[in-house]
């Protein structure tokens, strides 16, 4: 009989040759991908389905947010709970309160990348293959400034602004990551609008900034390449304009006596949010003529002015915006969900202060 697979010493030593690659092949591919949020959309980069080969997100998983200490802000970590069993009973007595995690536990967490980056000076790095997957990285923030510049800060990047309220960029040299935010004033559809932030500086509609303000500041910086990731946030300046407008442009018949002070908005308000944000998904895949551009958007965080029902009505327009983002295959970044009751940090409008918000904004 003739064995179809030659079975002779030498081609077991082949085979096994060949086996043994395969599976380091393999796990090589796993540690790459490792597990943050943008990590998960590598393989591939461009496209919003991540492919069955993709590790579970640690950070849409019900978890914790820990920190050991304010000072030690650049400890936290996200754990997500193990599935519950009734079968698990916990004693109060046997709690490990060092704070050393279960290896099960550990097994589970985002790698802590932000601390790891903070930690490693360029010479340690030189040789690492570790960050390949962020080199050469664009990353875009159509969002505020202020965690962009505080995690370029921690990791050691170089930021430059091109102004107050436009926009700009943070290069981490030794990784060559560019991270870049556009500062826009929401969703304003109508550019003719001067009563509305009349001090801020115009153009005020995204599509009139994108064009005119933020494309040919990326030119003028030889960063005018498609990004191989967006991250969008649309809500607090939406808030005070959606509240604000029928003050100004007032409405027939007239508001109902302190309108202004209602404590959340009406359907057509949340509607008129949901357009706007689905035009602007629309706007940046066409501006890179790209339809499975990869694109997130960042929800809502808790803040500590409720002033005009501010708390009600950001819930609201971050309820729309879910409901787009699902309709239109855009990622959520559940960023302000993870820092609920993180109230040490809260701040009076939209800005979190360096903390343990920005070594999650980070991963
Ligand atoms: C956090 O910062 C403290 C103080 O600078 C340092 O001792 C500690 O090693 C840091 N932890 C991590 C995970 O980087």
């Amino acid at each position: 009989m003739v064995h179809p697979i030659p079975l002779t010493p030498r081609w077991i030593i082949l085979y096994t040759t060949i086996l043994l690659s395969a599976i380091s092949l393999w796990f090589m591919r796993d540690d790459q991908g490792g597990f943050s949020s943008l990590n998960s959309l590598s393989n591939p980069f461009s496209s919003n389905q991540c492919p069955s080969s993709c590790r579970s997100d640690p950070f849409s998983q019900r978890g914790i947010l820990t920190y050991p200490s304010v000072e030690r802000y650049n400890e936290t970590r996200w754990i997500p709970l193990p599935p519950f069993s009734s079968d698990n009973k916990v004693k109060l007595s046997n709690i490990d309160y060092t704070g050393n995690l279960p290896p099960e536990l550990e097994a589970g967490l985002a790698e802590q990348l932000t601390a790891r980056l903070n930690q490693q000076e360029e010479n340690q790095l030189a040789d690492t293959v570790e960050w390949e997957w962020l080199k050469g990285r664009l990353v875009v923030f159509l969002d505020d400034r202020n965690n962009v510049e505080q995690l370029c800060g921690e990791i050691h990047g170089k930021s430059e602004s091109w102004g107050g309220h436009v926009g700009g960029f943070c290069h981490v040299e030794r990784i060559d990551l560019t991270l870049v935010w556009w500062f826009s004033y929401g969703l304003v559809d109508d550019e003719s609008l001067d009563l509305w932030r009349k001090l801020e500086a115009r153009p005020i509609t995204f599509e009139n900034r994108i064009k005119e303000v933020f494309l040919p500041a990326m030119k003028s910086d030889g960063i005018d390449r498609t990004p191989d990731l967006m991250v969008v946030s649309s809500l607090f300046w939406d808030e005070g304009f959606i509240r604000d407008y029928p003050q100004l442009y007032p409405p027939t018949p007239p508001l109902p006596p302190d309108h202004r002070n209602r404590p959340g908005f009406l359907p057509d308000q949340i509607q008129w949010h949901q357009s706007r944000l689905a035009a602007l998904f629309t706007y940046l895949r066409e501006i890179y003529n790209q339809p499975d551009l990869p694109l997130m958007f960042r929800t809502r965080h808790i803040r500590a002015n409720m002033n005009y029902g501010g708390g009600l009505k950001i819930a609201q327009i971050d309820q729309g915006a879910r409901e787009v983002c699902e309709a239109m295959g855009v990622k959520l970044f559940r960023w302000g969900d993870l820092l609920e009751g993180v109230s040490d940090y809260y701040d009076k409008d939209q800005h979190f202060p360096l903390g343990p918000n920005t070594y999650l904004f980070g991963e």
